[in-house]
């Protein structure tokens, strides 16, 4: 059970005082009547919740892929520095939930798939550094990388960290292009593999997480609702 104004908050009708306002003009029905306390308890999975007429069903979980474009920060609203900025979970428009988040992140100026949700274990799954869940992306370099290079950075190379990196996948694309798959999520991560052999990393996208290969239908900017099978793949560990 919660609070009416708290579920209604989490479901995107407002913030607190304005889903309180909402409640004391009577426009908000619980099982077919009015309710004038904003504290009154519900079960979102039982109980029928109305606003304005208009029936507010309860999603706990959401899940989503957004081709992220360059430009926005891999954050939710709450982590933002400041507000003027734009992050990853505003381009999700059709939420019901605001307490959405991405599952790891991309820098800035990266591409391509992202996963956000509310689902904090799911990302702690894919996140855990034990799970080692394969991560492809498409690197373009300034200049080609030699095939000694590629052997020694897929052998794992010294980027400054702690430890070297772990064993990795290069496979070349085109002469300046190469597909990259690796199994950690370290900051900066591909771009300073890549400096190790002199190369800079002119443009970065990436195309699969686990099983979850980004949507060729997405636009830039643009999200879906993940599929009942592409999460239970993705939660199986394939
Ligand atoms: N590696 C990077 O260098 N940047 C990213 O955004 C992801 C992986």
């Amino acid at each position: 059970m919660i609070r009416l104004d708290r579920f209604l908050c989490e479901m995107n009708e407002g913030t607190r005082s304005e889903v309180k306002k909402l409640i004391s003009k009577g426009l908000v029905e619980v099982n077919g009547e009015a309710v004038s306390d904003p504290g009154k308890k519900v079960d979102p999975d039982k109980d029928c919740i109305f606003v304005g007429g208009r029936h507010i069903a309860y999603a706990e979980f959401e899940y989503f892929m957004l081709n992220k474009p360059a430009g926005v920060i891999s954050a939710s609203r709450a982590d933002l520095r400041s507000k003027a900025e734009i992050c990853v979970v505003d381009l999700i428009s059709d939420k019901k939930r605001k307490d959405l988040f991405p599952i790891g992140r991309l820098d800035k100026d990266t591409e391509g798939l992202l996963l956000i949700t509310n689902d904090g274990r799911l990302a702690h799954d894919l996140l855990s550094p034990k799970k080692h869940v394969d991560k492809q992306y498409l690197a373009e370099l300034d200049i080609p990388l030699t095939e000694e290079g590629r052997k020694r950075i897929e052998e794992g190379v010294d980027i400054g960290d702690d430890k070297p990196t772990l064993p990795c996948r290069i496979s070349f694309n085109s002469k300046n292009s190469i597909l990259i798959t690796i199994h950690e999520g370290r900051f900066h991560q591909i771009k300073r593999m890549l400096l190790t052999e002199g190369c800079t990393v002119t443009y970065l996208k990436r195309l699969s997480m686990g099983s979850l290969r980004l949507d060729p239908e997405l636009k830039k900017g643009e999200s879906r609702r993940l599929t009942g099978e592409e999460l239970s793949m993705l939660r199986s560990g394939k």
